[in-house]
């Protein structure tokens, strides 16, 4: 098929193809490399500019760097009870006991860890955590991760494609064979042949107004794609809000506010300069579990004791100033351009939307999904962090799991057969493609956008009720209906076409967040449900949305239970009274 005047899609081959160039992406890829297995990386905005880049307070690992008690199972408890007991215990294990090789691994590769006195990786507090166990590059620590990789992978010659929006993985004969997509800078299409897919194409919190997202990344892409494909997607209602995202219009609003302000001192105060966390948390004050921070903070904006642009203050200057500027040099400059001094002076902030517990159900010693050919690591995939994530392990996430994924693909890749061929599943993307081009009505694709984020911020935030879950499901019946008469978008390299094109992506995973939502009858984590505020015991499951050819069905499936190492960790019960920070 010619599409749009008679433009054929530029064919690639590859073996293994990569799609997301962030951190669990490129972590994959060296492995590739290493093994010199054909692979290609694409990625949907200039190279080095992916998500990773945002994270901000540091990456976990034991170390004990600062606290020589610190263990794996302690790391592995920590994660579970902050995950609520949803996470798979047996990931959680791989995590804590790998992290610590990734960040030296990271560190011999020219990544620039603070360092304390003896020379050893710094590390810092973050929420819910027994120890200092956060590995940190000021408050960059994701771009400084991004970049060593990046520069990793050009020396083992990874090769990429920057700014390509995958629209469709190609399906044949049950088996993903290769992916179809658009470069957006110049319109052009991309067929890419190949013998597996690994998505490391991030989350959905772009979904939701207020987002540390840019609008244009973590749009559900990943676990859309993996839907399509046949994949099985889990618990998806556990989204999580950051309790510290910036105030006020403009393209900051819902930017990060890093925990490590937090972790650092800082001070949760309501606008009459009340410490409100003694209310809610007068043991674990500011550093309680994200989701307790965050309802704390919700509430108290909601009752009317916020700021007038709808925050609440947070407040570091009682810190030394030159340890401000050396621990948080991001938010020293970035408060700076908006005139506030945070060595003297509060930040307004309010919660938001900052990760996706939920997306693809994977096997993490592989990455392998349920669809032949479909491997994920990352963010988009589900399993780790069950009903909350502690701050710092998504970053170790990455690293553990792109490189087992990497290191499965390259030990399974039949280098010399060629790709089977995609004739049905091409034509159909083909297909797709040209009706967003020619359109069938005159809605607009930034309104419908706009207004599911909307639809999702309101049906399913940070608390929610099986009423008002049920009414964002009828909504969402009449958006998905004004997408079919979306206006056309002719040239594909019009920005525009990369919002249509994403409507197809946000639809499935909108409505996997509600149709869990209103599954899991029960408050856990991050899911809270005012008509069921209660954790059930028997709600130990995870919840599960399958697509294929017909409507979305919702399962659930028991989760496995921690190892004895673990479970003796967790009965040691090892908490911290935060209060020594002050
Ligand atoms: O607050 C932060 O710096 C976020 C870190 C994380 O989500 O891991």
């Amino acid at each position: 098929m010619q599409i749009g005047g008679g433009k054929m899609a530029e064919v690639l081959q590859t073996e293994v193809l990569v799609v997301g160039a962030g951190a669990a992406g490129l972590r994959a890829a060296i492995e590739l490399a290493g093994a010199d297995v054909p692979h290609l990386v694409l990625g949907k905005r200039r190279h080095g500019d992916a998500h990773t880049r945002w994270a901000a307070g540091g990456i976990n690992a034991v170390l004990g760097t600062r606290d020589p008690d610190d263990r794996w199972p302690v790391h592995a408890a920590d994660t579970l009870k902050e995950g609520h007991f949803v996470c798979r215990p047996d990931t959680v294990e791989t995590l804590a006991r790998e992290a610590p090789d990734r960040v030296r691994e990271l560190a011999g590769w020219g990544c620039d860890f603070q360092r304390a006195g003896d020379g050893g990786i710094e590390q810092r507090y973050f929420g819910a955590q027994t120890y200092r166990r956060t590995c940190f590059v000021g408050d960059r620590t994701g771009r400084a991760i991004l970049e060593t990789l990046v520069g990793r992978a050009a020396e083992v010659g990874v090769p990429y494609r920057e700014d390509v929006m995958v629209t469709e993985l190609l399906v044949e004969g049950g088996r993903v064979v290769g992916a179809f997509g658009v470069d957006l800078r110049t319109g052009a299409l991309l067929h890419i042949r190949c013998r597996a897919v690994l998505l490391a194409a991030g989350g959905c919190t772009a979904l939701y107004h207020r987002s540390s997202s840019r609008p244009d990344e973590n749009t559900g892409d990943g676990p859309a794609l993996a839907y399509h494909a046949g994949a099985t997607l889990r618990d998806m209602e556990f989204v999580q809000f950051h309790p510290t995202g910036m105030v006020g219009p403009g393209e900051m609003a819902g930017m990060l506010v890093t925990e490590a302000v937090r972790g650092e001192g800082g001070r949760l105060f309501d606008r009459e300069g009340e410490r409100f966390m003694e209310r809610y948390s007068p043991e674990h004050m500011e550093l309680d579990a994200r989701d307790v921070v965050a309802r704390a903070i919700d509430r108290e904006i909601r009752d009317g004791r916020g700021t007038e642009q709808g925050g609440v203050l947070l407040d570091i200057s009682h810190v030394d100033a030159e340890r401000i500027r050396e621990r948080l040099p991001a938010i020293v400059d970035r408060f700076h351009e908006l005139g506030v001094d945070v060595t003297r002076e509060p930040m307004e902030v309010a919660p938001t939307a900052h990760y996706a517990m939920g997306g693809v159900r994977v096997d993490f010693d592989s990455g392998r999904t349920d669809v032949p050919g479909l491997f994920a690591a990352g963010e988009v995939t589900s399993g780790v962090h069950g009903a909350n994530r502690l701050g710092g392990n998504s970053l170790a996430e990455t690293v553990v799991f792109g490189r087992r994924a990497g290191i499965h693909l390259a030990r399974t890749a039949s280098r010399n057969r060629p790709p089977p061929e995609a004739s049905g599943a091409l034509a159909r993307a083909e297909e797709r493609i040209q009706r967003l081009m020619e359109g069938g009505g005159d809605e607009e694709p930034a309104e419908v956008a706009a207004d599911l984020r909307t639809l999702l911020s309101e049906h399913a935030g940070i608390v929610r009720s099986g009423e008002g879950v049920r009414a964002g499901l009828t909504a969402l019946a009449a958006l998905r209906a004004r997408c079919v008469r979306l206006r056309a978008v002719p040239d594909r390299a019009d920005p525009h076409f990369a919002l249509a094109a994403n409507l197809r992506h946000m639809l499935p995973v909108a409505e996997a967040i509600l149709r869990s939502a209103l599954e899991r009858e029960e408050s856990r984590g991050a899911h809270y449900r005012e008509d069921r505020p209660e954790e059930d015991e028997r709600w130990r499951r995870n919840v599960l949305a399958q697509g294929g050819k017909g409507e979305m069905m919702i399962t659930t499936e028991p989760v496995a239970d921690p190892s004895d190492e673990v479970r003796a960790a967790l009965e040691e019960a090892e908490g911290v009274d935060y209060h020594h920070l002050e």
